[in-house]
């Protein structure tokens, strides 16, 4: 139930301290060594390519997972819209394993390309909250999200919970193939760090109820900007502000604006940038400067290792490939408060449903 809360969107927001917790439990021992089923670990080690397929919040969560992946694992990964790859069947390597990342379960975009998997004898596991669902039931193998019920039509806790048991997942096979990464990785500490700082921002969120007010709410569209994890994590940020609040909103990868996009600027444009990531910190502080000297209203989210006066969100120190985890829980917040206090329905935004059952 929602208990004391208006609405699940905030409630489920407001859980993800505890689902960190919980997938650290659950997944990692207590020397922060993963538990993950032998057959799930030893079928990705084999693999030469992971191919992640998904849909909107999940597509976004699998494009952070790519990072890692790529860099625990040392497997090059892939990650498709899965409407795309249904019908447009992407060549394969040799010897291809397949990961379908969906909250629900059910979406029939995913089970379309699962469909195809299994034709092909592809090897699968899909990442799911909804044990029992039916792409849990048609893929080889299932890892449960453990984020409990998710009932507001935007993904929260699902999106971080599916990054957190990624990178789980990429830490095993990493270890199993001997990657030193892998093994130097000390993902416990780095998930409760996770945990620590959701819930700074969460205790936080009078704060930026206020950004959402004076910035988004008088706006009918507006950006968000990062590279790297910062560019994945940007797309879902516009996802769930346009999705709640029916502000225009896209996500960039914060140096594709000046290529055209930066057209779009005017006096009060609201522009929303991340900063986590070391390599680039320093290009994305140009990017901003190029569109605040055009009038955008800027909004920084920062990991605290490279904030700067005049930072507007000031995110706790965090591993750049976890980063994503907090980052986004700013942007779930301002994309909220811009729903609520437009006096929209938060949890039932307009010609949406929660599981989307067709192609
Ligand atoms: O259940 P799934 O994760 O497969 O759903 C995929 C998308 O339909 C879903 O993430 C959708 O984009 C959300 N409404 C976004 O908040």
């Amino acid at each position: 139930s929602k208990g004391t809360y208006e609405f699940y969107m905030l409630k489920e927001i407001d859980e993800q301290p505890a689902v960190m917790r919980r997938l650290s439990t659950e997944y990692l021992d207590e020397n922060g060594e993963p538990v993950v089923d032998d057959k799930i670990v030893d079928a990705v080690a084999k693999a030469d390519r992971i191919y992640i397929f998904a849909a909107g919040t999940s597509y976004h969560a699998g494009l952070v997972g790519q990072q890692i992946f790529e860099k625990f694992a040392g497997i090059p990964t892939e990650v498709g819209y899965a409407s795309e790859a249904g019908y447009h069947f992407p060549m394969m390597s040799k010897h291809p394993f397949f990961i379908f990342l969906t909250q629900s379960g059910e979406t029939a975009d995913s089970r379309v390309v699962l469909t195809e998997a299994n034709k092909r004898h592809i090897p699968s596991l899909t990442m799911t909250n909804v044990e029992g669902s039916t792409l849990s039931r048609e893929a080889d193998y299932t890892m449960l999200l453990k984020a409990g019920p998710e009932i507001a039509v935007a993904s929260t806790k699902a999106y971080t919970a599916q990054v957190a048991l990624q990178a789980i997942l990429a830490k095993a096979v990493g270890e199993k193939l001997g990657k030193q990464e892998a093994k130097d990785w000390n993902l416990k500490h780095g998930l409760s760090i996770a945990a620590e700082g959701i819930q700074e921002i969460v205790d936080g969120k009078e704060a930026i109820e206020k950004l959402a007010k004076k910035y988004l709410i008088p706006s009918r569209n507006a950006f968000y900007i990062g590279r790297g994890i910062d560019h994945a994590v940007s797309l879902e940020g516009a996802l769930k502000l346009k999705e709640v609040s029916y502000i225009q909103t896209e996500g960039f990868a914060a140096a594709e604006l000046k290529h055209g996009t930066i057209s779009l600027i005017e006096d009060g444009t609201p522009v929303i940038a991340l900063i986590n990531d070391p390599v680039t910190a320093d290009l994305t502080r140009g990017n901003i400067q190029e569109v605040a000297s055009r009038g955008a209203n800027v909004i920084t989210i920062v990991g605290k290792q490279f904030a700067k006066e005049g930072d507007t969100i000031v995110l706790p120190e965090i591993d750049y490939y976890l980063s994503a985890l907090v980052s986004v829980v700013p942007a779930q917040l301002l994309a909220y408060y811009a729903s609520k206090d437009k006096g929209l329905d938060v949890d039932k935004p307009r010609n949406l449903a929660k599981s989307v059952t067709v192609e």
